[in-house]
């Protein structure tokens, strides 16, 4: 039986989550783990292989993405789930991709990233769009919402992102619910968090003055209630261990820590130490049109 595949990059947001989905921008960067999907065709129901994650929007997201029954599904990664590394638009991106290989059509990004749109919905309501923007892109992204979304890509810099996994997941259809619940408070917070983006931007090459305000970026994260203590004590022990700086990456509530250092080694033994599940993130090259 012929199988068809796609691939879809995970993501960390360096700065801009939340803020992006009320027009800020964001900085994000695909990164060297994401999701794999095959397909082939098989009679019957559409259908994910055992062994997928059981989630009750998988099969939804599976038909708007392959356009019918028919398909037997496979579904590999190495993100973490619900982690707020983008698994889910990684999905939507792999899916998209692997139909057009079925089609045997070429796919731009810009194609990718619309219909990806419509499945990441299923999983998250109302996103703003970056991750399967960065997913289906590559590489670092300024991203502005639409319509019509803003995609600027960035010259990547040379980072070493050491990514602190809580343990836990976050929702994050919930936590921009919760955001949003908190009125005219959070808008103040969040146009603090929009305003340190091109801060951001202007110190990509300039390690502890981004690392500064990574850690900064925290900290209005947690103003905001998206954090928890776990993240906390996370992004503690990153600056403990010699980090430039440190925050929660993605919706929070739960999800990982992105901590940006000189020298990743300290940080890594003090993880293994307590038990945390650490790994060093390269950023993914911009991707070629498939
Ligand atoms: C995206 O990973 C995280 C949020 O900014 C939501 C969104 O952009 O849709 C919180």
């Amino acid at each position: 039986m012929t199988r068809f595949v796609g691939q879809g990059a995970g993501k960390l947001i360096l700065t801009g989550e939340h803020a992006v989905v009320y027009g800020w921008p964001a900085l994000a960067i695909a990164v060297d783990r994401g999701v794999k999907a095959t397909i082939e065709a098989t009679d019957g129901p559409t259908h994910a292989v055992a062994g997928t994650p059981d989630d009750p929007r998988l099969k939804a997201a599976l038909i708007q993405a392959l356009g019918r029954e028919g398909w037997r599904v496979t579904l590999e990664s190495d993100l973490p789930l619900g982690r707020g590394m983008g698994s889910s638009a990684a999905i939507a991106v792999a899916l998209v991709r692997a139909r057009a290989a079925a089609e045997q059509r070429s796919i731009s990004p810009d194609d990718v990233f619309e219909l990806a749109f419509s499945i990441e919905r299923i999983f998250h309501g109302t996103p703003s769009g970056l991750d399967h923007a960065v997913s289906s892109r590559g590489g670092l992204l300024r991203y502005v919402k639409g319509p019509p979304p803003h995609f600027t890509p960035l010259p990547c810099p040379r980072l070493t992102l050491v990514v602190l996994d809580s343990g836990s997941a976050g929702n994050t259809k919930d936590m921009v619910d919760q955001v949003r619940k908190q009125g005219e408070p959070a808008q103040r917070i969040l146009a603090r968090i929009g305003a340190l983006v091109p801060q951001v931007e202007a110190a990509l090459n300039d390690g502890p003055a981004l690392g500064a305000l990574l850690t900064q970026n925290h900290a209005l994260l947690r103003e905001l209630g998206v954090s928890s203590d776990r993240l906390d004590q996370l992004v503690q022990l990153a600056l403990d261990a010699g980090a430039w700086g440190a925050k929660l990456a993605g919706a929070g509530g739960g999800g990982v820590v992105i901590a940006l250092c000189a020298d990743p080694a300290p940080l890594l033994a003090s993880a293994a130490q307590h038990h945390i599940d650490a790994f060093i993130c390269t950023p993914a090259p911009p991707c070629e049109v498939q």
